[in-house]
């Protein structure tokens, strides 16, 4: 399999902390087996020139609200708008093949929210969520669900 693509935002690290982790792991795996795909990773930030990618993507966003309770009001996304920019103006949106959501569970109902929201936006499934900054458990199993969005979008 060819390399699996990351796009990702990250405001305080958390994000960007994960990010590496898994493509570290892919890397590990790949080196104990050619068949394991490696991870390239691209962050997106407010300085990013909108692009088109060359080929099928998953974004990995964290959750920035502000106010109200998110679901019914006061969705207003913070910090993050940049990433679904570059999707949207870089005309990547039929290349983005799963979102996978970040956040903290202290916000209920608004826990992963963003990604919940870039995947209605981008017709795009909402393929896995973990909290902060992951754990090992999360690098392996994300690994595993990236593997295996990859393998079926590259089966259509
Ligand atoms: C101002 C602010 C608002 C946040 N809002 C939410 C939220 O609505 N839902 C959620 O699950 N996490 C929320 N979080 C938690 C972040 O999504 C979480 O810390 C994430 O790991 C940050 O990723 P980053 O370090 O890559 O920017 C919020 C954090 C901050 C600082």
């Amino acid at each position: 399999m060819t390399k699996i693509k990351v796009l990702y935002i990250s405001i305080s690290g958390n994000t960007r902390s994960f990010a590496q982790k898994l493509a570290e792991y892919a890397t590990t795996q790949h080196e104990k087996n050619a068949v394991e795909p490696e991870i390239e990773l691209r962050e997106v930030s407010e300085a990013t020139i909108p692009a088109k990618e060359a080929g099928p993507f998953v974004a990995m966003v964290p959750t920035y609200l502000d106010g109200g309770n998110g679901v019914d009001n006061g969705v207003k996304e913070l910090m993050t708008n940049a990433l679904g920019e570059y999707i949207a103006d870089g005309g990547n949106t039929s290349l983005c093949i799963g979102i996978i959501g970040s956040g903290n569970k202290n916000f209920n109902r608004q826990y992963c929210l963003t990604a919940k929201r870039y995947a209605a936006a981008f017709d795009a499934p909402f393929i896995a969520d973990y909290e902060l900054r992951g754990t090992d458990q999360d690098v392996v199993r994300i690994y595993d669900v990236l593997k295996k969005t990859f393998a079926s979008a590259a089966a259509h």
